[in-house]
């Protein structure tokens, strides 16, 4: 006979947080959002730590190489997605372990043979209207012209034009040899009154285009999460199969820090993936686990010696792994438990393994509402997914600029190791996830800048100045579910509807 699991099953919107005595040091220019990464002991520090507490989730729709930089330079981290080759993933961590602040890599690029519609599509789902031209329109393929907004008129040139025919071609164009510095580039850029300049090598491929407005805007980023050599720190996403093939090649690309994606890792399976990567690189590849929802689940993977755990079961936003397959956990329930459990390991153990809150981040209080119930940092989807540096499309959408948004284990991502725990000899299958849009919301930088902005002055009424003393301060409250209808704007009617959509995140 089954038995009934004694935790409870809240979720974040049940909570809120009682006030504590703020002093006049309590400000948010004071507040430390500083958080360890990987397992440490008592005394020493952790070997990687996050300025901000904030990774981005192991998504097709989510990390890529942009949005891995952009996250980098406000001091969190993007573990790029491991539903692709592992040579594409290796490539796309060398490519931010590469990025040089100022020399942007194309993700716009055309060929000659497209047509003036095929331009201005990329440039609706982009957003940039400079696009170089290169033989077979990749952005390292050899460039044979550049395409401008002041190449075309939109309203009177025909759209079957081909861009060959309105590009400025090569031959025309002033560019920079790759290894060029950023500040020759930008003297370059001055002194021929250029809005940008291709870097190409040698052999004529693009490397990387230098823009007039970068040269400004990379100027101090105090909390940017850098390596020993200066370059951006990225993480990358593994599985349970093909470990002894991928480990390696994301390894030697430069990848920081791995992480086991799956939707449920109380599992032999990460026993095995977690005992090879240190059988063959010990300590020196650090690498996350899960995803659990309870205190047995956390055990398990710290003593299989994961570096962090990740908590969650079927709280994310595009997740339907609870209406499919009836498991799962409310997230708050979930991580309140898991960390008990993290505070209780390390008394005993004197090891202290952090825990990743994963998924179901709606509204940015409910960031903070995390971080108080002792996650030491929280991986989000939905919320990257509507950045600019996301690597999906926007589209416009009954007038309104969205971005596509698709789980791992939808039909889309087709990622079904995640999802599939094998042995499927009929080739049948679920989904796990849908395939959605997402409010298109500007840049990263902005919107993260004013999240955690909320967080700290929460964290200031309640007296806090770092992540530890807010987990020890924080007094959590469950509420009623009529006082949750008071929690939002009630009984007025809203002069302009979109107050409401403004408060989430
Ligand atoms: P979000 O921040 O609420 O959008 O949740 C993101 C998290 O959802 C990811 O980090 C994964 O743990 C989880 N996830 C991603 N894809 C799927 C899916 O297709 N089904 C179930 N969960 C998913």
């Amino acid at each position: 006979m089954a038995t009934f699991f004694e935790g409870e099953s809240h979720t974040f919107s049940e909570y809120l947080l009682v006030p504590g005595y703020s002093s006049a040091e309590n400000i948010p220019a004071n507040v430390s959002l500083r958080t360890p990464l990987v397992r440490f002991k008592r005394g020493e520090e952790p070997a990687l730590s996050l300025n901000i507490p904030m990774v981005s989730a192991i998504m097709q729709a989510v990390s890529g190489p942009k949005l891995a930089v952009a996250l980098a330079q406000e001091g969190g981290l993007s573990f790029i997605y491991g539903s692709q080759s592992a040579d594409d993933e290796a490539a796309m961590v060398r490519e931010v372990k590469s990025y040089k602040a100022g020399f942007v890599v194309s993700d716009s690029t055309l060929t000659p043979d497209m047509t003036l519609g095929q331009v201005m599509e990329m440039k609706e789902r982009t957003g940039h209207s400079t696009m170089p031209v290169t033989d077979d329109g990749t952005s390292h393929g050899h460039l044979v012209g550049i395409v401008t907004s002041r190449d075309y008129r939109p309203s009177r040139d025909d759209r079957a034009k081909l861009v060959s025919e309105f590009m400025t071609p090569r031959e025309k164009m002033i560019v920079a040899e790759d290894g060029t510095s950023l500040k020759t580039a930008n003297d370059i850029i001055w002194d021929n009154k250029l809005n940008q300049l291709p870097i190409v090598d040698a052999d004529n491929r693009l490397v990387a285009l230098v823009f007039r407005k970068d040269y400004d805007s990379h100027k101090s980023r105090p909390d940017e999460l850098l390596d020993q050599h200066k370059r951006y720190l990225v993480g990358a996403g593994i599985n349970t199969r093909d470990y002894a093939e991928r480990v390696p090649k994301l390894v030697d690309a430069g990848a920081d820090v791995l992480c086991i994606d799956s939707s449920e890792g109380f599992s032999e399976w990460q026993k095995r993936t977690l005992a090879w990567i240190r059988e063959n690189y010990g300590d020196s590849v650090r690498v996350g686990a899960g995803n659990v929802v309870d205190a047995e689940g956390f055990r398990f993977l710290a003593d299989c010696g994961a570096d962090f755990v990740k908590v969650g079961i079927g709280g994310g936003s595009i997740c339907i792994t609870r209406e499919q397959k009836g498991i799962g956990r409310g997230q708050a329930s979930a991580l309140i438990d898991v960390c008990r459990a993290r505070d209780e390991y390390y008394e005993e153990t004197g090891v202290y393994v952090p825990v990743c809150s994963d998924g179901g981040i709606v509204y940015d209080y409910h960031m903070t509402l995390a971080l108080a119930m002792g996650a030491d940092f929280l991986m989000l989807g939905r919320y990257f997914a509507r950045f600019d540096e996301s690597p999906t499309r926007r589209v416009n959408v009954n007038g309104s600029y969205m971005k596509e948004y698709w789980g791992e284990g939808s039909a889309r991502a087709r990622n079904w190791q995640r999802y599939d725990l094998g042995g499927n000899k009929k080739g049948l299958s679920f989904v796990e996830g849908v395939d959605s849009y997402v409010p298109y919301a500007g840049p990263l930088k902005e919107n993260v800048d004013n999240s955690l902005l909320k967080v700290r002055s929460t964290m200031c009424n309640c007296g806090a100045l770092d992540l530890a003393e807010f987990r020890e301060k924080a007094k959590l409250t469950l509420v009623s579910a009529t006082s949750l209808v008071e929690g939002g704007a009630h009984d007025v009617l809203l002069k302009d509807s979109s107050q409401q959509v403004n408060f989430r995140s």
